[in-house]
């Protein structure tokens, strides 16, 4: 068997392709695993540094959106898993076009090479944030797309096409959307991240607006074995919405990554809200836990303690990406 990752080299392409190795998907054990990763800033090949002599794997540096690659390296292909994307809502802000090109034209480019070569599944990795910003209730998979970010709008689009081309060419392509995930390897740019090394380093927290917008927080090994329950045994054209059910207030996170740290409310500065900010997002996931038996397994406290921990000990991961980016000091 032959699986294609596309941002295999990124925070949860890496934690799949880790777990696909390391044997914690028994249906694909043997499987060949090819990495196409154009290393931007956000992917980095020490994620797959306890595999890099290992004969299965293969890591091509190169674009989802390069057809001429793909026609090198999508043949003989028996699943591809579709992470590769931007992904960060505040770079959105400041200029949506590499969104538009990697999320949008990408996943296309990507689509046409797995028909070309008949691939036997695609698993296409969206996100919650397609749904838009919901008050009250929560989301099952038939709700209509109302993206609010260009993030958000950029994924929204890549998930339809993916969902055309099963509906167009009977591509098998199955959607998961899933909610906030954190853990080991998050790129510092992110809020967890962000966060736990600004505290780790003695600095304050920038923390948006009133602090009241709500996420649903999920470990990110659990999103990757959804994604994997999906890569076995999806219904081909389905959408499958991946959830934690730990809802927290950007508030409730601060302080309990405060007190993870050892670190006091003194620590916080609050700083303008994001433009466009969503002031919730909330799941049901009661779709991938009827058909395919889907549960998340790690509790938001054990999750966040192994998360600060890791923090804590791999400092040399961390350090040299946050003093190449300006923006996070
Ligand atoms: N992080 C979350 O909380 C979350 C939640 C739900 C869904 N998702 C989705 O999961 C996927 C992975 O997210 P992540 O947090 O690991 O992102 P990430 O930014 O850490 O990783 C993205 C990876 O894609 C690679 N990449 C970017 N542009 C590329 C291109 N043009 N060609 C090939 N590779 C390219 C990067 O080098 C990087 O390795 C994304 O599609 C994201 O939308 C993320």
């Amino acid at each position: 068997m032959k699986v294609l990752v596309t941002g295999g080299a990124g925070f949860i392409g890496s934690y799949y392709v880790r777990q696909l190795l390391g044997g914690h998907y028994p249906a694909f054990a043997g499987a060949e695993v090819v990495v196409l990763d154009k290393l931007t800033y956000a992917g980095n090949t020490a994620n797959l540094a306890e595999f890099s002599t290992d004969p299965r794997l293969r890591v091509v540096r190169g674009d989802v959106r390069d057809p001429e690659l793909l026609a090198e390296w999508m043949p003989g292909t028996d699943v591809v898993v579709h992470f590769a994307a931007e992904s960060h809502v505040d770079r959105s802000i400041s200029g949506a076009s590499d969104f538009v090109l990697t999320n949008v034209v990408g996943t296309d480019t990507l689509l046409q090479a797995a028909l070309a070569a008949g691939v036997s599944r695609f698993v296409h990795v969206s996100t919650d944030e397609v749904y838009g910003s919901i008050d009250e209730g929560s989301w099952s998979e038939g709700q209509p797309l109302e993206p609010n970010s260009p993030y958000s709008a950029s994924k929204a689009g890549s998930d339809l096409l993916a969902r055309a081309y099963h509906r167009t060419h009977g591509l098998p392509v199955c959607v998961t959307r899933c909610s906030n995930n954190y853990g080991p390897y998050q790129h510092p740019e992110k809020m967890i991240p962000l966060f736990v090394t600004n505290l780790l380093d003695g600095r304050k927290v920038p923390l948006y607006g009133d602090g009241k917008n709500v996420r649903d927080w999920l470990h990110v090994a659990d999103h990757c074995r959804g994604i994997q329950l999906v890569a076995e045994s999806g219904e081909p054209g389905e959408v499958y919405n991946i959830g934690g059910g730990t809802e927290l207030t950007n508030a409730e996170l601060t302080a309990m990554l405060l007190e993870a740290t050892g670190s006091d409310w003194s620590m916080v500065l609050p700083v303008t809200d994001r433009k466009g900010h969503d002031r919730r997002y909330s799941l049901r996931y009661d779709k991938i836990s009827r058909d395919l038996g889907y549960a998340p397994r790690v509790g938001l406290e054990e999750g966040l303690a192994e998360t600060v921990r890791w923090y804590r000990e791999n400092r040399s991961w961390w350090q040299p990406l946050k003093s190449h980016e300006g923006a996070f000091a």
